[in-house]
């Protein structure tokens, strides 16, 4: 790292500028041998068959061949900023991370992505969008990996596989879930429950932002933050975009993937090069850290979960700019690897069992991915802090280390003096109390609850908000082949409000089923005034 990989303006690209393609003063091969010719291949006679001889030939085709990588199982279409974050100080008080501190500027990658769509599929279909951001800190790489909305669609990462197969593609046609038949989308999401409360976000305005730039992020799950003293509290990260926040309607959203697929990677891209510099502010909600990690009755583990703003206002702790394109998109925006299990001093992860299932998959699939363990030695992946590990070799392996003992104490290398002192480093476990007696496979009760949120979400909209649902449910239902998923769907939106449920089974020609569960009523104390609606359902 150091001026040789800074833009043009200045700015911190992961790319060496020197090696700018087809700078020199002639075309060599990759040995640097100058080429006096690239676009015949050696042949016997003007029209005789091609020799294998012809090294240039072959190298040049066989790195053609190999110029893919696998796509990412999920988030394949993405685009990505470069940028900086600027802490406030004001999360000083519950963390010690030092890039949270006051005026700390921390270089960031940022990428967002669609989460079901292939690498060349439309921005503009109604999804989850990712929200991923790695901080190039002082004290390593921080991975925030978080989407638009706040909840996720299942409570445990065993059930991960399962709801991304749902959401696929089906695979006999492969065809996009987003505008056909759905029947593996909706089958899913009506026989597990606790995914009504971010399908009914998809099926909101949220589930077609009008701008990358416009959109909120969530880390989703409760992180649990560390300060000087080891004082711990737990979090939820939030990202604020000073644009607002806005949506397409269903109409501009379908004619713009027509138009123009590349819609929300084009505005974000032309809003940097013209210096319409996007910004967020991050922010965290606070909870105290008890024993059993509830707030006002909402299981703080539970990632079907949001605690509503009007409970715990998000504070602002820092602002992020975005204001670098990158120069390569295959080098930098999809050869970077988040992994929330990249942390820092000061930041910790918590026992929600998707987040715990999350810290396991990363790494693993990016060791498919990007061919071996090494990756993290790539440009855009490398930390910005001294790395000092005993990790060797493997495929793509580019550091020539030295010494001659990579193993811990050794007494040949001068031992190890870069092992951190008690109280210092990542990864220092807080000494919770695992509250196990048993080993189970089974979920807490306090995850049971899957309809007073989404009830909560419903009874927060506008009327235009709520025709766009309606329209939303009622067009992607009708898509569905099997009548009972259509009907399974509906018992679903009964549970959550009768006139929503009521309006979408006129649309699809099907009778309104009654409520399986008591309803909340509308909560007239001024705190929740607001969202008209009640928290928590007894
Ligand atoms: C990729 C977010 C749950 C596995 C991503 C990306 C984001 C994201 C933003 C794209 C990163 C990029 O731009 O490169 C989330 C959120 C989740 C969630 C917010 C829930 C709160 C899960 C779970 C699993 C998982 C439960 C597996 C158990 C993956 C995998 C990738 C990925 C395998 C591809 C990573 C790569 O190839 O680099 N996720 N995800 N995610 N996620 Fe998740």
């Amino acid at each position: 790292r150091g001026p040789d990989t800074l833009s043009p303006t200045g700015q911190e690209t992961g790319v060496p500028q020197e090696k700018v393609a087809q700078g020199g003063e002639f075309l060599t091969t990759a040995q640097g041998t100058r080429l006096y010719e690239t676009d015949h291949s050696l042949k016997a006679g003007p029209r005789g068959p091609s020799l294998l001889q012809d090294h240039h030939l072959r190298e040049k085709i066989t790195h053609f061949d190999h110029e893919r990588i696998p796509e990412r199982v999920v988030h394949a279409r993405g685009a990505a900023a470069h940028g900086i974050f600027q802490g406030y100080g004001s999360a000083g008080q519950i963390t010690k991370a030092a890039f949270l501190g006051k005026d700390v500027e921390t270089p960031v990658f940022v990428r967002f992505s669609t989460v079901l769509g292939s690498r060349g599929s439309a921005d503009t279909v109604r999804d989850t969008r990712g929200f991923a951001t790695k901080f190039y800190t002082s004290e390593g790489v921080f991975d925030l990996v978080g989407n638009n909305i706040p909840v996720f669609f299942i409570q445990d990462a065993i059930k991960f596989p399962d709801v991304i197969h749902a959401g696929k593609p089906h695979p006999d046609r492969e065809i996009p879930q987003a505008q056909s038949a759905h029947d593996t989308f909706w089958d899913f999401v009506t026989l597990h429950t606790e995914a009504t409360h971010h399908t009914l976000w998809n099926m909101s305005d949220r589930g077609i932002p009008r701008s990358y730039r416009m959109m909120e992020g969530f880390g989703v799950h409760t992180f649990r933050l560390v300060n000087a003293e080891g004082a711990t509290t737990l979090v939820k990260f939030h990202w604020k975009p000073k644009l607002g926040v806005h949506s397409l309607v269903w109409e501009e959203a379908q004619i713009t993937a027509g138009v123009d697929p590349d819609f929300h990677r084009r505005d974000l891209a032309d809003a940097i090069e013209s210096g319409a510099y996007p910004q967020w502010e991050l922010g965290v909600q606070t909870f105290p850290d008890t024993e059993d990690q509830l707030f006002e009755g909402i299981d703080l583990l539970d990632s079907t979960k949001i605690v509503p703003e009007e409970l715990a206002p998000v504070q602002p702790i820092g602002l992020l700019t975005l204001n670098a394109n990158p120069s390569n998109y295959f080098a930098e925006t999809e050869q970077v690897a988040f992994h929330l299990g990249h942390l820092v001093p000061g930041i910790d992860v918590t026992n929600d069992p998707l987040f715990q299932g999350r810290l396991f998959s990363y790494l693993d699939t990016q060791i498919s991915r990007l061919g071996g363990p090494n990756f993290g030695q790539l440009p855009i992946n490398r930390t910005h802090a001294p790395v000092n590990d005993m990790l060797r070799d493997g495929m793509h392996q580019t550091a020539v280390h030295r010494g001659a003992a990579p193993y811990h104490p050794n007494s040949l290398d001068g031992g190890c003096p870069f092992l951190a002192g008690e109280d210092t480093g990542a990864y220092i476990e807080v000494p919770e109390a695992v509250p196990a007696t048993r080993k189970v496979r089974e979920a807490a009760a306090s995850f049971d609850d899957h309809y007073s949120q989404p009830r909560l979400f419903w009874l927060s909209m506008t009327p235009t908000e709520r025709e766009h649902i309606v329209a939303a449910y009622t067009f992607e239902l009708s898509k569905c082949w099997e009548t009972a998923i259509k009907e399974r769907a509906l018992q679903v939106l009964a549970n959550i409000d009768p006139e929503l449920c009521g309006e979408v089974a006129t649309g699809l020609g099907l009778p309104a089923p009654e409520p399986t569960v008591k309803l909340a009523e509308p909560d007239p104390s001024p705190a929740l005034s607001q969202l008209g609606a009640t928290w928590p359902l007894d």
